[in-house]
């Protein structure tokens, strides 16, 4: 009987762990791709998929979030109340990505 209950804890503890590990729903929402979908949903129709349009990577870090956060006058909404400013700097790793 002890050798059963063994047989069960060293075979479905491993299964368990496994099952956790791969869930999608912690796939899908790792910070990089939370990212990419934001990106896509709210900042792709201007600046485009692959962030040609309006952002010019060679630009500071600093003044870049800047536009992000505050955004710039007359088109570009400010995203830090919507999205906050981790968002914000995630997005714009992103868009550095896009355009490497
Ligand atoms: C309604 C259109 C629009 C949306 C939506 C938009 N932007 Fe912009 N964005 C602009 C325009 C236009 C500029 C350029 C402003 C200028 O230089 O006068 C700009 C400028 C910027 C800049 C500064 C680029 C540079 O080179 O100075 C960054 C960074 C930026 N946007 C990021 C984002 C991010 C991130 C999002 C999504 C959360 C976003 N934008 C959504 C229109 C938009």
């Amino acid at each position: 009987m002890k050798l059963i209950r063994w047989a069960t804890v060293v075979l479905v503890m491993p299964l368990m762990g496994m099952a956790i590990v791969s869930s999608p729903s912690r796939a899908a929402s790792s910070p990089a791709q939370d990212a990419a979908v934001t990106y896509k949903a709210k900042c792709a129709a201007c600046h485009g998929a692959k962030a040609e349009k309006s952002f010019d990577p060679a630009k500071a870090d600093a003044d870049l979030l800047v536009a992000v956060l505050n955004g710039v006058k007359p088109k570009m909404p400010g995203f830090e109340r919507s999205l906050g400013a981790d968002t914000c700097k995630a997005l714009l790793t992103q868009m550095r990505d896009l355009r490497k």
